[in-house]
């Protein structure tokens, strides 16, 4: 719901090379704001080097990316996720030692800026400061299911909170739009429904979201758009079930799709 036409983010040409190998080649893709679509492909189609690009932990060897407005394809990833760009890792990333709650604190891409402004202004913007964290991440433990387990340490988390915990981080920010790889992998089929309503609330609150994934099931019943990667390149993009039907898509799956 809420989709418009109004991009949100855009990549236009878009490549990365890895000592002149081509990991993505000229990827052009637009996401509206409140978008929903999904990304799929074979292994090292490209699917997570186009995330990197486009939230800043790989540095594009061509193109641009632009998202809300302004052209970001230079700039590091904290700046990416202040501007409202999120995203969430294959492997997820949490520290384990630390509770889930401090995880959460840990996340909010502005919470080292705060911290020096509040140092600077004083105790009661400090405490104002600590305040706005805190009733975001009941917030975000609430909305992600994950309030019961917030004072357990990350690290004992079975696989598929962690990846509940690895959304709930990425939505520390109150991001605009979340790109999101691969939430479903290793999750157990109770756990990825969990996940699915999680995300429709998510994307029904108006945050746009890109989800790569494998599991093709699970990813149509989400999106009503499905991007797929082939070489580096989008070989489709359109309704799931037209893109899944597709020879160039059933040619790069060897038949084997769904
Ligand atoms: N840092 C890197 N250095 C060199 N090559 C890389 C690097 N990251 C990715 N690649 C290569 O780029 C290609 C695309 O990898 P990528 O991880 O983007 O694929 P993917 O579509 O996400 O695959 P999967 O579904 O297995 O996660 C692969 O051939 C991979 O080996
Ligand atoms: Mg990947």
């Amino acid at each position: 719901m809420s989709e418009s036409t109004r991009p949100l983010l855009k990549a236009r040409g878009l490549s990365v090379a890895f000592d002149g190998f081509m990991a993505i080649d000229g990827i052009d893709l637009s996401v509206p704001q409140g978008g929903l679509l999904g990304v799929a492909g074979t292994n090292g189609a490209g699917k997570s080097t186009l995330f990197a690009a486009l939230a800043g932990q790989v540095t594009a060897t061509q193109g641009e990316v632009e998202f809300a407005g302004h052209l970001i394809t230079a700039k590091p990833p904290h700046q990416r996720a202040r501007l409202g760009l999120a995203r969430t890792f294959q492997v997820p990333r949490e520290f384990a030692s630390l509770s889930v709650l401090d995880n959460l604190r840990a996340a909010a891409p502005n919470a080292a800026h705060e911290s020096l402004v509040a140092a600077w202004l004083g105790r009661s913007a400090a405490r104002r400061a600590d305040q706005a964290l805190a009733e975001r991440a009941d917030e975000v433990l609430a909305l992600t299911g994950l309030a019961r387990v917030r004072d357990e340490r990350a690290g004992a988390l079975s696989g598929g909170q962690k990846k509940l915990l690895e959304l709930a981080r990425a939505l520390m920010g109150r991001p605009q739009c979340i790109l999101l790889d691969e939430p479903f992998a290793g999750v157990n089929p109770v756990l990825i429904e969990k996940l699915l309503e999680v995300l429709r609330t998510i994307h029904q609150q108006g945050i746009a979201l890109v989800v790569i994934e494998h599991h093709l099931q699970a990813l149509k019943s989400l999106v009503p758009r499905l991007v797929v990667m082939d070489q580096g390149q989008i070989i489709a993009d359109g309704a799931p079930d037209q893109v899944l039907d597709d020879a160039r898509v059933q040619a790069a799956y060897m038949g084997g799709v769904v």
